[in-house]
């Protein structure tokens, strides 16, 4: 088995050895461009695997994003309110560990392929990209997305376009959404920070975990909203400050000349021109 994985390994680094190589804003690993998309190596090895090895169950939940856009806040809200009946939020492994610990990267943590692992799972690979069981299993996909000039500066903080073009990337999972209404919940970043509680029920009841009346009369929403919040979670003493930034909305005005955000919004008004979606 092992020289089936190390020929697979090797034909993979061949293939990615041939693709349109990109520079990575200064970082060591290039991005590679392969069916539209820029990935870096080590992600796109992942996804491949991910493709070749990955069994999606009916009963799992995947929650899918392109980086930046509010990723770990949804791993946290989704991950509290599954694990409800056997965490509060005085015993809850988000205490002490990260978002991306408790829900972990379809391609980057190929250990939770077994199956005992909870119904969770998080990737940032496009669509076309998403092995055919999470398609054909009837399993459940969250997609988040976020104001792409928000997107770009939280981006721009860290890397560089990694899994982009970012609007392909949404653009692509919003299809899905209307073709396939019942398998999915499609999420914006800002909508929800409007109004998180709401947001957090909606999740709750498609998931398949409803919060019962007594469970609401208990304010049971509202706490895991409060102990998921920005406020709460990046002052906990985990390792985390490079998934913590700001977490605001708008906040591309701090960093964004009037000409580049009125470019990026014409590059928006473009690719969205037509699909129903806008920010
Ligand atoms: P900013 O860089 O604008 O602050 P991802 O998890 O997909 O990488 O997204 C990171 C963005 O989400 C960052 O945005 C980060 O600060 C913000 N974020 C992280 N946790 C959050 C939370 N609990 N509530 C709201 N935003 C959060």
């Amino acid at each position: 088995e092992q020289d089936i994985e190390d020929e697979f390994q090797k034909s993979l680094k061949e293939m990615i050895s041939s693709l349109l190589k990109g520079n990575n804003w200064g970082l060591p690993d290039h991005l590679y461009h392969y069916q539209g998309f820029w990935l870096t190596p080590t992600f796109l090895q992942g996804v491949m695997l991910a493709q070749q090895q990955f069994e999606a169950q009916p009963t799992d939940i995947i929650l899918c994003s392109a980086p930046r856009t509010g990723t770990a806040w949804l791993k946290s809200l989704t991950f509290a309110t599954i694990t409800r009946t056997s965490y509060d939020d005085s015993t809850t492994p988000l205490l002490f560990k990260t978002p991306h610990d408790v829900v972990p990267f379809m391609e980057l943590d190929h250990a939770h392929f077994s199956a005992n692992r909870h119904p969770l799972l998080a990737t940032h690979a496009p669509y076309s990209f998403l092995p055919t069981s999470i398609i054909d299993s009837g399993c459940k996909i969250i997609y988040i997305c976020r104001d792409p000039k928000d997107t770009f500066v939280s981006m721009y903080h860290i890397c560089a376009s990694w899994y982009g073009p970012y609007w392909d990337h949404v653009l692509r999972y919003w299809k899905a959404s209307l073709e396939h209404p019942n398998k999915f919940m499609f999420l914006k970043y800002e909508k929800m920070n409007e109004d998180t509680v709401l947001y957090l029920k909606k999740l709750a009841e498609f998931m398949g975990c409803p919060f019962s009346s007594e469970e609401a009369q208990k304010r049971m929403p509202e706490k895991i909203v409060k102990m998921c919040s920005f406020k709460n979670i990046s002052n906990l003493e985990i390792e985390n400050k490079i998934y913590f930034r700001k977490g605001k909305v708008g906040d591309w005005k701090n960093d964004l000349t009037p000409e580049m955000s009125t470019q990026l919004d014409q590059i928006t008004q473009q690719k969205l021109s037509g699909s129903g979606l806008s920010f």
